[in-house]
């Protein structure tokens, strides 16, 4: 079934596909058959993305420069992605950020807002800007639309992180959001689910300096011992996104080599 073209004829719109596991997914889904939507605040990123897709798939994408913390500049996306594509079938929040690494009480307010405002609603100002028209897409059966949210393992209830504070509250706040947006789209025949990726190698950490430090100082040792890999999450997302994961809503798919099953964890 993941050798077929399962996504052709289907748009993905991915935020944050300047980078890491953005730029994974939208190679990816590409090789599925769909046609993208990218979009990130880092244009470089959005085109060097974009040459990586089309080195070895013929399919459609469009570039869109925007913060998806500001409502007015994803309606301009939304304005651009119908000027193009008539819908979008699949619907990744995956831009995020880090924001240091401060417990959650000795972050700063600018710290506080700004984390809240790309991971919590950056996902929630698209997913409402976008989830009427894939309502309507009843030609699509059985399933209308799906969306995917990047969330992390460190907003999971074993996996909340002292050291990443207002980022692990965000995730979890994520999480809650995927579960309320199944709820709420479940009777328009659209999915909702999260990844909650747990130690991967992205520019999010620069190098594997900062994760070996993460574990070091909190002594973790991974059930299995490696880092992820970027294409794990794509693949993920892939899986989530094909016709083998259509009565799956609603759910946090932990990926993390089992770090927060362990008592050796983050
Ligand atoms: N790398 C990990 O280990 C890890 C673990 C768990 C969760 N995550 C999550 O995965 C997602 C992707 O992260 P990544 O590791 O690929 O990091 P990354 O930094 O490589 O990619 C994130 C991308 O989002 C973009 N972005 C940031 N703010 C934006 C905004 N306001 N509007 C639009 N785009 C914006 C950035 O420019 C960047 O291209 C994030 O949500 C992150 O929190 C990462």
């Amino acid at each position: 079934m993941m050798d077929t073209n399962f996504l052709e004829g289907k748009i993905v719109l991915i935020t944050g596909a300047g980078s890491g596991f953005g730029r994974n997914m939208a190679i990816s889904f590409a090789s599925k058959g769909a046609n993208l939507v990218l979009n990130d605040i880092n244009m470089a990123g959005l085109e060097e993305t974009q040459r990586l897709v089309l080195d070895n798939n013929k399919v459609e994408i469009l570039l869109v420069q925007a913060d998806i913390s500001d409502l007015k500049q994803v309606k301009d996306m939304r304005i651009k992605t119908f000027e193009k594509f008539d819908n979008v079938y699949i619907l990744v929040n995956n831009a995020g950020i880090d924001g240091g690494l401060y417990k959650s009480l000795a972050a700063s307010p600018k710290v506080y807002d700004k984390v809240m405002a790309v991971n919590v609603k950056g996902a929630w100002n698209v997913t409402k800007t976008f989830h009427h028209r894939m309502k309507g897409q009843r030609n699509f059966k059985p399933i209308r639309g799906k969306i995917i949210n990047i969330a992390s393992c460190a907003g999971t209830e074993s996996g909340f992180n002292p050291y990443l504070g207002i980022y692990s509250a965000s995730k979890a706040t994520l999480i809650a959001f995927t579960k309320l947006w199944a709820l709420e789209l479940g009777s328009s025949n659209i999915t909702v689910n999260s990844i909650s990726p747990g130690l991967f190698l992205t520019p999010i950490y620069k190098d594997d300096k900062t994760i070996k430090m993460l574990m070091e100082q909190r002594g973790i040792k991974l059930p299995i011992d490696r880092i992820g890999m970027p294409q794990e999450v794509a693949d993920i997302a892939l899986f989530l996104s094909s016709p083998a994961a259509n009565y799956i809503t609603g759910h946090n798919l932990v990926l993390d080599g089992g770090m927060t099953i362990s008592v050796n964890k983050l």
